[in-house]
């Protein structure tokens, strides 16, 4: 056994895993409820995969449109998410968003304004109304600038550039702590908590073009996995209709929504808005069907149809891939989305001025003269690590997930800008939660075996005289999910992306990283890629399993919506051969109330909240 005693061991009451929105949030809560406190990234402080998104947080604030709700809201999600969200969470997000963003403004973030000084919201996919708290469209920028602010200040010890390898628990099977290595010179160090919050992000580098930069491996997921705790819907893979699709070199760098937010047409390359063609009937009375209802909308007209390139992420990129597949796509392989016929050049600049500079540095393209072209990218993944709504805590004691890497929120598909909204409210109730845990707990010992196996598995692979490359490894694993776990799947591809990750797998057994243990980025690729791969196995495991096309999820072989799946989550977990274990677990029935206003008209809806209104 390796003589672990020179390893250095750091003690916080909480410790969380990743400094996104998701992290912070959960960081400064605990912080606040008097915990030590420390955070753990991969990557530098200010550097996450929020600031993708752009557009806005979605909260019924009221502030444009004063019909808006929390129960509309919350009426739009399981919507969205076509009913297979948790419906508590839906519930607790939709009624928490409004007071979390307005605190996040007492923190010092800087909102866009209405004329009358209050926080301004846009109009996103799936949402009734302008429901998105903006800056530009560098809201995530700005909510990672405010927080990390606040969460400094208060306090928080930030561990920067440092990467988790595996939980450690105690004789009890409560989590007790982690081992991490430092990227810059390789060490190792123990972190010992009472508990583990997990705000890790997704898993989007396990495709080809996708948002996600370097950092988003699952790392959350898989440590969760092998530490025992569940995975839940992890065939839920939001693909955003909009990334770029040229130049090459910046494929699948993100297009913000807020483009079809603020008016922007999707066109084929016949010059035709195709988009006319198609919206779901679950969606044909909200959605305007004829180019003059949606100049309406445009006009402002606050009664008007919200036009089709508003439906929400699912569809529209579904509806890209069918036109680029029926020979209709743009020069490059996507669409054409065209800002400059409907807004001034000053507008553009002052709504969208990342997207300006983004295509005129990157593209050498004048988005408010010509359009983008845009096509799906991998975004976002709806399913994660199963958590107790109400707590957040996983099936591991003391172990708690919240943001991205935590499963329910958005059962099938997400709306754009419910994520910003959701790191705020289940970061806050994540560090809530972990601090009371932590309260009456004291720290733990650890295996000293375990330790040892988690240095050796990761200087292994420094330390064998061969094997393969996690550079080329990794691209198979991409160019395979790309290919046979994508947007449109089917058994036979599906299978096929099952065999070929086996391969993957049983190559990665003996990865090589060649060179010493400081700073080395080969070395880093395969620490991740044990995390992409078990992830890209769930993904593509629970995607054969779910017999049924719902929101992100489309399967060529079982096209729509199959009532029975609705009952369903599929849940993942690691069996005691060590093999992935998937199973079908059925949901428990919703409160009568939430599912009431779920399913009840958008009339019936609006005059409800008018009637409560009066009365109050
Ligand atoms: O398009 C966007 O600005 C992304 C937003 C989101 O994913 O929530």
């Amino acid at each position: 056994m390796l003589d672990i005693s020179e390893i250095k061991v750091i003690e916080h009451d909480v410790l969380i895993v990743g400094a996104g929105g998701a992290g912070l949030s959960a960081a400064i809560e605990a912080s606040a409820q008097g915990m030590s406190t420390g955070i753990v990234m991969k990557s530098l402080l200010g550097k996450a995969h929020t600031v993708m998104a752009e557009g806005g947080m979605a909260a019924a604030l009221a502030n444009v449109d004063e019909r808006d709700h929390w129960k509309i809201h919350f009426r739009d999600t399981m919507r969205g998410g076509k009913f297979l969200n948790n419906w508590r969470m839906a519930e607790l997000h939709a009624k928490m968003a409004p007071d979390r963003v307005r605190l996040l403004e007492e923190w010092g973030a800087v909102f866009d304004r209405t004329k009358n000084g209050l926080i301004n919201q846009r109009n996103f996919g799936g949402h009734r109304y302008p429901r998105l708290a903006h800056v530009g469209d560098r809201t995530g920028l700005e909510m990672i600038r405010t927080l990390q602010d606040h969460g400094v200040h208060q306090g928080i010890q930030a561990y920067m550039e440092c990467t988790a390898l595996d939980l450690l628990k105690n004789e009890q099977g409560d989590v007790c702590g982690i081992v991490c290595m430092w990227r810059e010179t390789g060490a190792f160090t123990i972190f010992k908590a009472k508990s583990i919050i997990f705000a890790t992000g997704g898993g989007g580098k396990a495709w080809e073009v996708t948002s996600n930069s370097w950092e988003y491996t699952g790392d959350g997921y898989a440590l969760a996995y092998e530490a025992g705790a569940e995975l839940m819907d992890l065939e839920f893979n939001q693909f955003h209709p909009t990334g770029m699709v040229w130049p090459l070199s910046v494929k699948g760098t993100l297009v913000t929504e807020s483009v079809r937010g603020e008016g922007g047409l999707l066109l084929n390359n016949k010059g035709e808005r195709f988009m006319f063609n198609y919206i779901p009937d679950r969606f044909k009375s909200e959605t305007a069907e004829t180019e003059e209802e949606a100049a309406r909308w445009l006009a402002g007209d606050p009664n008007a149809k919200r036009p089709p390139e508003l439906l929400t992420r699912d569809v529209v990129a579904r509806a890209i891939n069918d036109e680029v597949k029926a020979g209709r796509g743009s020069e490059h392989g996507g669409a054409y989305l065209n800002i400059a016929t409907q807004r001034t050049a000053e507008d553009i600049k002052k709504k969208l001025p990342s997207m300006y500079h983004q295509f005129k540095v990157l593209a050498e393209l004048d988005i408010t003269k010509e359009p983008m072209e845009v096509g799906p990218t991998c975004h976002y993944f709806m399913g994660g690590i199963k958590v107790d709504a109400n707590t957040t805590m996983t099936s591991v004691p003391g172990l708690f997930a919240c943001g991205e890497c935590a499963a329910g929120l958005h059962g099938a598909n997400r709306l754009g800008g419910n994520s910003l909204s959701d790191l705020l409210v289940f970061g806050f109730l994540s560090g809530n939660n972990a601090a009371e845990y932590a309260k009456n707990k004291e720290h733990s010992d650890f295996d000293k075996e375990h330790v040892s196996k988690i240095i050796r598995n990761a200087t292994d692979i420094l330390n064998r005289e061969k094997g393969a490359n996690p550079y080329l490894l990794h691209e198979d694993l991409e160019n395979n999910m790309q290919k046979n776990v994508g947007i449109i799947r089917s058994k036979e591809e599906l299978e096929v992306g099952i065999s070929e990750l086996e391969k993957i797998k049983s190559s990665y057994k003996n990865v090589k990283a060649k060179g010493a243990s400081q700073f080395n980025p080969g070395w880093h690729e395969a620490l991740s890629l044990r995390n992409l791969l078990i992830v890209s196995e769930a993904v593509a495991k629970a995607a054969l399993l779910r017999e049924e096309s719902r929101g992100a999820h489309t399967r060529a072989d079982f096209p729509g919506e199959q009532k029975d799946w609705l009952n369903y989550n599929i849940v993942t977990s690691k069996g005691q051969d060590g093999k992935m274990k998937l199973s079908k677990v059925a949901r428990p029935e919703p409160d009568a109330e939430l599912k009431r206003i779920a399913r009840s008209s958008i009339e019936d809806l609006e005059k409800e909240v008018a009637r409560e209104r009066t009365q109050s």
